[in-house]
Formats: C-alpha cells, structure tokens, sequence
C-alpha cells in the first residue's frame, strides 16, 4: 500500500518538530571534522512546492512553518535553538514568500560536506522519481527505490563509525510502529553509538505506549522523548500530536527543545496544547 504522499502534509506542525531536531542534530554533527552517513530510511520526494495542489489542498503549512516565517524573515522572538532550521527555510525561499518546503533529504542537503555521505530510499514510484531530479548533482549521495527498513540494516556501522538514521514511516500499516522500533533495536545492536531519530504520529495513545515498551525492554540506552500534542488524546479518528524518539541525541537537545516546545505551543498550539521532553532511557 503505497497511498501515502507527503506532499499533502510538508511543512505541517508534525514536520516543524520533525525537521527543527533534524537541523539540530546535524548541526551537532558537523561540528567535528570527521565525515558521517546520514541514513533516510523513508526519504518522501525531497523538497515541495507550497504553491501546488496538494499542498494547497490540506493548507497543512499554513499553520505549521508559516507560522514561523513572514516575508523571509524569522520573527523577532524566534529561540536561538529554532534559528538554524528558520533560516534554512527562508534561505531556500530567497527571503521571499513561502514556495517551497525541504523534506528531510532537502535539510540533509543543507548540512552535508564533501566528507560526508548520504543515502535515501524511497518506495513511492513519483516520488522516488523527485527524489532523483532533486538529488542531481548533488555529490556523495545514494538513493534507492527498495525498503528503508532494510536499508538501514544493510549499511550499519558505517566505515567512520559516526552516523544519523531518520526513521519516518508513514504509518499506514499498524505494524509500522513496531517495525519502526524493531528496526532501530538491531540497528543499535550493530552500531550502539550512532543518533537515531524515529518519528511519530499520535493517533492512538496505546500505540505510541507499545512503542516506549519496545524500547524499554531492549538493550538501547540514552533515549529521548520529544512530543507536542495541539489535543488531548481521542479515539476519534485523527491525528492529536506528534512525537520523536531521539536515540543518542546530542548533550543539549533536551533543553534546546525545551526552549523551542513552548514557543512551538505559543505559536501553533491553542488551549489544549500540550509538549513533554522525557529521558525515556538513561544513557
Ligand atoms: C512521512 S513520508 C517521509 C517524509 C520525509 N522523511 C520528510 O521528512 O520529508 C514517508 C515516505 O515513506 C515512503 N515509504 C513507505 N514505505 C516505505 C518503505 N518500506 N521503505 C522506504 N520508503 C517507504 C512513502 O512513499 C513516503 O514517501
């Protein structure tokens, strides 16, 4: 079932979250000399166009990035800690008005140096197809149309021994949320210090429970919780928030998120919003 298309939803409050860790994450890597894999195991079609039917459609972005950004520029009481990610954003816009969105390979972009490599696996037949063109040129990079899943296992522990793994299903299928959880458990077994970052909706409370207890009976050490929520949890249809499990994450990503989630809340969240920065697993 490959119905999923993240054009509907780029730029939304969940990709806020999502890709403001990510810019921080990496941000943190690049600050050693020595090169690493970032590794996308469901990469989407690398960069969006705001301006197109699909995002025009939902409006997601409207009240998620645009939120953030007026004109290209950040406003004035951004935390310092949502910067990198604003910037990157706006840059990619010229300064100018609000057209384009980067998924997560199109932040990896934006990082990456010479020493450093990439790899991104895509399912969808049209996306893989945008992740191509928007991959052109673009050097050290290895994109695959076959399952992220695997992906990730096959190319752990990475020569330098210094990695980021972005695990970003689409949870169209339950099994999608211990699949995600399982992956990540085998991946640490092979490669116990890399930074791996597994997202989430939050649609059904049990199933983000299930994934925490996954996580505790294994071996993994040092993991993060990230979650910002607009509702309360329902059993209504839909998604009420979104999460970020953060395996390994850089020493200041807790309080840097900490600072970034009640902005987040003052900005995109109403009465019922709620956010919470656990250390699910000590190191
Ligand atoms: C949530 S989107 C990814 C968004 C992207 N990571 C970002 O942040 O911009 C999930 C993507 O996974 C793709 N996909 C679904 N199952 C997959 C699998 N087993 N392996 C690789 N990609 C898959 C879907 O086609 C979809 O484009």
């Amino acid at each position: 079932m490959l119905s999923y298309r993240h054009a509907f939803h780029a730029g939304n409050f969940a990709d806020v979250l999502k890709h403001s860790i990510l810019t921080l994450v990496l941000d943190y890597m690049i600050r050693k000399e020595k090169g690493f894999h970032y590794i996308d195991s469901h990469s989407g079609a690398g960069i969006y166009q705001l301006t197109d039917e699909y995002a025009q459609k939902t409006g997601e972005y409207k009240d998620g990035i645009a939120k953030l950004t007026q004109q290209g520029v950040a406003n004035a009481d951004l935390p310092e800690a949502l910067a990198p990610y604003v910037t990157l954003i706006n840059q990619l816009n010229g300064n100018g008005t609000l057209d384009v969105y980067p998924g997560s390979p199109g932040i990896a972009k934006a990082f990456m140096r010479r020493q450093d490599s990439t790899h991104l696996f895509e399912l969808h037949p049209t996306d893989i197809k945008h992740l191509e063109d928007f991959c052109y040129r673009w050097k050290k990079v290895f994109v695959k149309q076959s399952d992220g899943y695997q992906g990730v296992l096959g190319l752990l522990p990475p020569p330098s021994r210094r990695g980021v793994v972005l695990i970003d299903p689409p949870y169209e299928l339950k099994e999608d949320y211990q699949k995600a959880v399982n992956t990540i458990i085998k991946a640490y077994k092979k490669f116990a210090t890399g930074t791996y970052i597994l997202w989430y909706p939050v649609v059904q409370r049990d199933l983000v429970e299930e994934m925490q207890t996954n996580f505790t009976n294994s071996n993994v050490k040092n993991l993060l919780q990230v979650e910002f929520c607009l509702d309360n949890d329902t059993d209504e249809y839909g998604m009420t928030g979104t999460g970020l499990f953060i395996v390994n994450p850089p020493w200041q990503l807790a309080q840097q998120m900490n600072e970034v989630l009640p902005y987040l809340k003052s900005k995109l969240g109403g009465n019922n919003s709620t956010f919470t920065v656990e250390q699910l697993i000590k190191e």
